[in-house]
């Protein structure tokens, strides 16, 4: 039954991966002489408080892939090997060099066994395997990296208990078991545990999970239990897992298919996982509703494990064994906040969608060429998925993105922008795991930002059907991204000729895989002649001043206009425009125009300052006439733009003076990502402290409405705390008094019980308290929920201490020439109750605004 399993295995194998063959490089696979095929461990874990360990007798069949091979060179770490118990048996006969068996590098981790006579190579006519035996010894301790021992307080029996976990990707396997350490490398995992039952001191552990089913268990008398497991799939080794521990589940099945998912936790914690659990369940079937089909996403249970330890995030690679720290996936009111629930449903979504596109435990594996991509698709469908599954509250069906695109798209654009940041297509090569820490945001955003621009010119119902059939034809192949788009094209080709004059949707998309970074599309509109000119120049977009070369990205364009009477292109994206300076006529009656309708597209747009005066006063006097999409694009850019130098103080803040009539979750999330980046070191503005502080106080006056209006309403709907927690942030960051006192009183009635919302502000508490010495609250030990907003306070902080650390102080602002001008009765001098209703209050409340800014400028 094994033999029949390991020869299916190695059939696979030869076919899949040796190498991957028509993925990865030739000269890459030629180095490795030796390829493992199957890894059969026996673990005996032991348990205690003081030294836990667990024994491993463990046999590798390898097979040889070049002659002349007579070392095989296994990576080892941390691990007590027994010397004696090294064998390469070729049948049953022993093949180690007995006068010189083996040699430990401890430096380059490595395991050397020599043999005495070369490995036969295996071919389709001399099917010939070796088995390398190996007993050794792990002693698990709570700081090891790769396996290690976790130590937590376990409410029922009122004292500490301790499990083992594994995190083994990208490459911590060698800490584990000795390997071939190569994440190309896959192999199947057979495990069988033996428990042992009762020993003195010996901690009772009975919950056993690996990377497989568990085939049978059967009981010695009283003293141990062995549970075999039936072979895991093909996997790397950095998607194999091992759990052991004394949890209990919590279980359910999807509605229409036999996909099971189960939480484990400590048993009196389970409760606090229902969240996470019922919410699993539910992006299940909505991934089966996407599908149109009621296949399983795998063979076997989807487990997540809850590690009482600080573990941020998935492991990429996992598909049924989902380890994540407790803190992050646990659901309790009095702690945690609507935001530490919004990351945790993005995460679970963003991983079942990785599980949904390809895993190597369904019954016919799909894999990504460019698993980069894979990624942009597992981000873009997280947020698909969320929208629809919007909060468990009923909605029409497709629901589309809108404001988690904008969240994706700026927090790519605030990564994607220096001249060292990689295209996407670098990647290429890379498996998931091995693209750099400090590019995985970029390449998931950007890709998922580029899928939704892509979802917006294709319109999106053609974009699901054509996503959705797709993947289901490319099932047990290959999927790549030049696979992809050629489909597309077919799906799409009538509307795309239409549209994009002839451009393929391939065309268009490589245009923006291929290159670094993204736009700006500046747009001068020539108003003195009719119909108007409407001028399109891009340019590479950039904070610095360096970097800002002409582009030529192909770049759909669609527009709205203020006033739409014959407004030809206003509806559909009709053109791409490339290098060329674009100019098209378009009468726009003394309005404005705006590009980037939905605000979908990747790019940013620069209008010459008449058009953003226009802009600024239809924002104040009829601002339902401009989308909260489009607004929420506009005060992004225009922060973008101020920072990297293409618009002033002056007209910035013109355009932003209307911001105290906002009440739109959306278009304020923008502006505070959009705030955010007056942080950005060596940027275009020249930012000083003054000027700093002057945009400090602009923003806390504009705040200061929607901060009144949210802290006072008791609306207690998810998206109404999303927005007043985003709010609170701001104003307490800025350093506002209100702030201040609104979260201290919260703190108070949180910590007399009565929680009233407190964990929604505790972050902007942790800013309050930053200046102070001494506080309470950091008197007893934060718990995990709590340390992990203390976490981002205080890197918040400290970025932002190293920013004006480094800025010069500047100086004040000088008066703007509009103020002499201007008379002002002091009593009006409240920009709240401004009511605009003309264009000369525009100019009337900006320069009330100065006054204001200089008043506290002086005042500092
Ligand atoms: C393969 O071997 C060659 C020569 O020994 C070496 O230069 C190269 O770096 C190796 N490649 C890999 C991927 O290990
Ligand atoms: C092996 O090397 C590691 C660090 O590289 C060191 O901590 C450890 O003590 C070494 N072990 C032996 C037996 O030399
Ligand atoms: C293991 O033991 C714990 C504590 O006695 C119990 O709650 C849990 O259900 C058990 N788990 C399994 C898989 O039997
Ligand atoms: C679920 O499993 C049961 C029993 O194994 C089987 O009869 C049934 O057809 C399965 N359902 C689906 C939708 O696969
Ligand atoms: C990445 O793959 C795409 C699609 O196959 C190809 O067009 C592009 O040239 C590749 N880029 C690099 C840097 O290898
Ligand atoms: C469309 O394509 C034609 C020929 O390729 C070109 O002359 C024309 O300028 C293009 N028009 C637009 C709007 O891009
Ligand atoms: C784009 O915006 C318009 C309204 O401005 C809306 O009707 C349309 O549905 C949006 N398209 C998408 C794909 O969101
Ligand atoms: C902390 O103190 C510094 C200087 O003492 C001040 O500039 C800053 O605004 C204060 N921060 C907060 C959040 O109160």
């Amino acid at each position: 039954m094994l033999l029949r399993k390991l020869f299916r295995a190695v059939f696979v194998f030869s076919f899949f991966t040796l190498c991957r063959a028509d993925i990865v490089m030739d000269e890459e696979c030629l180095n490795y002489t030796v390829y493992p095929v199957n890894y059969e461990l026996n673990i005996y874990p032991y348990v205690y408080a003081e030294r836990s360990y667990f024994d491993c007798d463990l046999t590798i069949t390898i097979i040889a892939n070049a002659p002349n091979v007579i070392v095989i060179d296994l990576d080892a770490r941390d691990l007590e090997i027994e010397g004696g118990s090294i064998k390469v048996l070729d049948g049953n006969r022993d093949i180690v060099n007995g006068a010189r068996p083996f040699e430990f590098d401890n430096f380059t981790s490595k395991l050397h066994i020599y043999l005495k006579e070369p490995l036969k190579v295996y071919s389709g006519s001399n099917k010939q395997f070796y088995h390398v035996k190996i007993m050794y010894r792990k002693y698990v301790k709570t700081d090891n990296t790769g396996v290690f021992l976790v130590k937590y307080y376990d409410e029922q029996n009122k004292g500490f208990k301790y499990l083992f976990a594994t995190r083994l990707s990208p490459n911590k396997a060698k800490y584990f078991l000795p390997c071939f350490d190569n994440p190309r490398f896959e192999a199947v995992f057979k495990f069988k545990v033996y428990i042992l039952k009762r020993l003195s001191d010996l901690q009772y552990t009975n919950t056993s999970l690996v990377i497989a089913e568990e085939q049978r268990r059967d009981n010695f008398k009283t003293e141990y239990v062995v549970v075999e497991y039936v072979p895991s799939p093909q996997v790397g080794l950095h998607q194999v897992g091992f759990h052991y521990s004394r949890f209990a589940s919590l279980s359910g099945k999807a509605e229409n298919t036999n996909d099971t998912f189960t939480v484990w936790a400590p048993i009196d914690e389970l409760r606090d996982f229902n969240f996470i659990h019922n919410y699993g369940l539910k992006i299940i079937n909505l991934i089966h509703e996407y599908a149109q089909s009621d296949r399983r996403l795998l063979q076997g249970s989807i487990n997540v494990v809850a590690v009482p330890s600080v573990i941020n995030g998935y492991e990429i690679g996992s598909f049924n064994l989902l380890t994540i720290g407790a803190h992050k996936i646990v659901s309790i009111d009095q702690f945690t906040s609507i935001k530490q629930t919004e990351a945790m449903m993005f995460d679970l979504a963003q991983q079942l969608s990785r599980i949904w596109l390809g895993n190597p435990a369904e019954s016919e594996r799909t894999r990504w060429k460019e698993e980069w991509f894979k990624e942009g698709m597992a981000t873009y469908l997280a947020y698909y998925f969320l929208t629809q599954y919007n909060h468990g509250l009923p909605t029409e069906h497709n629901r589309p993105i809108s404001s988690y695109g904008l969240q994706m798209k700026h927090k790519a654009m605030a990564i994607d922008w220096h001249r060292s940041t990689p295209a996407l297509d670098t990647f290429n090569t890379s498996l998931a795991i091995e693209i750099p820490s400090r590019y995985r945001e970029l390449v998931m955003m950007k890709t998922g930002a580029i899928l939704w621009m892509l979802e917006n010119w294709v319109q999106s119902s053609k974009f699901h059907q054509a996503l959705v059939n797709y993947i289901k034809s490319r099932r047990g192949k290959y999927i790549s991204l030049e696979d992809f788009t050629t489909n597309l094209d077919r799906k799409t080709i009538e509307c795309l000729h239409q549209f994009f004059n002839g451009s393929t949707a391939s065309r268009i998309l490589g245009s923006w895989f291929r290159r670094r970074g993204y736009p700006v599309i500046n747009v001068q509109v020539l108003r003195d002649r009719t119909p108007n000119a409407v001028l399109l120049k891009q340019r590479q977009f950039s904070f610095t001043h360096e970097n800002r070369d002409d582009s030529d990205y192909l770049i759909p364009i669609s527009y709205v206009i203020q006033h739409h009477q014959n407004c030809y292109n206003c509806y559909r994206p009709r053109f791409t425009i490339g290098a060329q300076t674009y100019t098209f006529s378009e009468n726009l009656n003394d309005g404005w125009i705006l590009l980037n309708r939905n605000a979908s597209g990747y790019y940013r747009v620069n209008y010459d300052a008449d058009t953003w005066r226009i802009i600024a006063k239809t924002l104040k006097e009829n601002i339902g006439s401009i989308h909260e999409m489009n607004r929420a694009q506009i005060v992004n850019d225009v922060f973008a733009l101020y920072v990297a130098g293409d618009l002033d103080f002056q007209l910035a803040t013109e355009i932003l003076d209307y911001l105290d009539l906002e009440r739109s979750p959306v278009v304020w999330d923008s502006v505070i990502s959009g705030f955010d980046l007056l942080t950005i070191e060596g940027a275009g503005c020249g930012m000083t402290k003054h000027v700093y502080w002057e945009w400090e106080n602009f923003m806390m006056k504009k705040v200061s409405t929607i901060f009144q209006q949210l802290v006072q309403s008791k609306d207690s709907q998810v998206l109404t705390r999303l927005f007043r927690s985003a709010v609170v942030q701001l104003s307490c960051a800025l350093g506002g008094d209100a702030c201040a006192a609104h979260v201290r009183r919260l703190h108070v009635e949180h910590r007399r019980g009565r929680h009233a919302l407190f964990p929604d502000c505790r972050l902007a508490y942790y800013f309050v308290l930053a200046n102070e010495t001494f506080s309470s609250t950091y008197s007893r030990k934060l718990n995990a929920i709590e340390q992990d907003d203390k976490t981002i306070a205080d890197r918040k902080i400290r970025d932002k201490n190293r920013f004006m650390a480094k800025i010069p102080i500047g100086e004040p602002r000088p008066m703007p020439i509009v103020m002499s001008t201007t008379t002002i009765k002091p009593s009006e001098a409240v920009p709240e109750k401004l009511v605009p209703g003309s264009a000369s209050a525009t100019v009337y409340s900006v320069s009330v605004l100065f006054i204001i800014i200089l008043i506290n400028t002086f005042i500092r």
